[in-house]
């Protein structure tokens, strides 16, 4: 029996987000510019080689696996992947296998997912208006992507809404997601604009809608209830008495949450980051090809979370955008 992993501020680690590529078909104008390099294929981690890290974990203790990307989805061949991960549920060593993505490809892989023993899914989707959704992603097209949740649930995936909150995009647009995601039975979580990739300073700025004011916006119309329940990740819930519906709030900015992270992040070219917000990392690539001993990799993997910081340092208080990181969101996979 192997010690977990426990990271230097006590902060037991049991959540790991794998991105499988740096690759979309999206260009979300938060998220990429729109003439984004990609990574050469051969620096990807094989599928197999995602398998041995990722098993590493499970064996240290990780009990919630997320594939991100990029979008995952567009990754060849990853349902064999998804397959594979699967085998950590049945043996009970994993509680919950998941995935984060755009949802142009759910129409093509909902089944798929399903049958890999994943039950709840979260889509990105910023807004209801056509013609806005293809602002927002630049490359993206709001009816397929409906199609593709449409789908998920057909073949019985739990769907949560995934949403930033965007100043001047989609604060008119509070009710009517609301209201959809309860018609639909979908729960939804806000997040906060995070300043991650170049994009202008004045535009994150700009754009920055605190879901504090968000939260008393949809208290003019609902009754909140904080819920103490936890997804595993960083949304806090509240329950909305007029609906029963959950929403869930991602408050980086007005409302730092660190102090009770419990995940790290591991790269397409098998980096570790141990957290989001900063730009220190470690390589698992080599120790994973270097040698065939797991306990190597197993050391590596330790050495990697005692270095996890105390939080991230994003700030926008003094009307300024501080703790920016260069790296982009679709590096680590959010
Ligand atoms: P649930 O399992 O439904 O709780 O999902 P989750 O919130 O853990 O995962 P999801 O991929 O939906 O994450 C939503 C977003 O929350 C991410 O894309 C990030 O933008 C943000 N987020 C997640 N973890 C962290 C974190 O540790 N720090 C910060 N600053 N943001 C985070
Ligand atoms: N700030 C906050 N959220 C972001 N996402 C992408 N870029 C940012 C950013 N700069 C979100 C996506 C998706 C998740 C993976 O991260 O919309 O929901
Ligand atoms: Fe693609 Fe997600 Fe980034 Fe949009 S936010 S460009 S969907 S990785």
């Amino acid at each position: 029996m192997q010690l977990p992993l426990v990271d230097p501020f006590e902060r037991a680690i049991r959540y790991l987000r794998v991105s499988v590529t740096d690759r979309c078909d999206f260009r979300c104008v938060y998220c990429m510019s729109e003439d984004m390099t990609f990574l050469p294929k051969k620096d990807l981690l094989t599928l197999e080689e995602l398998d041995r890290l990722c098993s590493a974990f499970v064996r240290l203790g990780v009990q919630k696996l997320r594939i991100t990307g990029g979008e995952p989805l567009v990754r060849r061949d990853i349902m064999t992947f998804f397959r594979a991960m699967g085998r950590h549920l049945e043996t009970g060593a994993l509680n919950e296998l998941t995935v984060t993505t755009n949802g142009s490809q759910l129409q093509r892989f909902a089944t798929d997912l399903a049958q890999a023993g994943v039950r709840r899914i979260n889509v990105s989707l910023d807004t209801l208006d056509d013609a806005k959704f293809t602002a927002i992603t630049r490359w993206g097209r709001l009816p397929q992507v409906l199609r593709g949740i449409e789908a998920a649930r057909a073949a019985g995936l739990r769907v949560k809404i995934n949403t930033v909150a965007l100043k001047g995009f989609n604060e008119d647009e509070l009710f009517s997601l609301a209201d959809w995601c309860a018609r639909e039975d979908m729960d939804l979580t806000f997040i906060e604009v995070m300043p991650m990739g170049d994009i202008g300073n004045e535009d994150r700025l700009g754009q920055y809608w605190s879901l504090e004011d968000l939260r008393s916006r949809l208290a003019e119309r609902f009754s909140l209830t904080d819920l103490g329940e936890s997804s595993g990740g960083p949304a806090r819930y509240v329950r909305l008495a007029e609906t029963g519906q959950k929403i869930g709030f991602i408050t980086p900015l007005s409302h730092n949450f660190c102090e009770s992270c419990n995940r790290v992040r591991i790269t397409c070219t098998g980096e570790i980051y141990t957290c989001l917000g900063q730009d220190g990392h470690s390589d698992l690539r080599a120790p994973l090809r270097g040698s065939d001993a797991d306990a190597d990799l197993e050391a590596a993997i330790r050495r990697a979370i005692a270095l996890k910081p105390r939080g991230h340092d994003f700030d926008y208080s003094r009307q300024q955008v501080d703790g920016k990181v260069a790296r982009h969101m679709s590096h680590t996979g959010g």
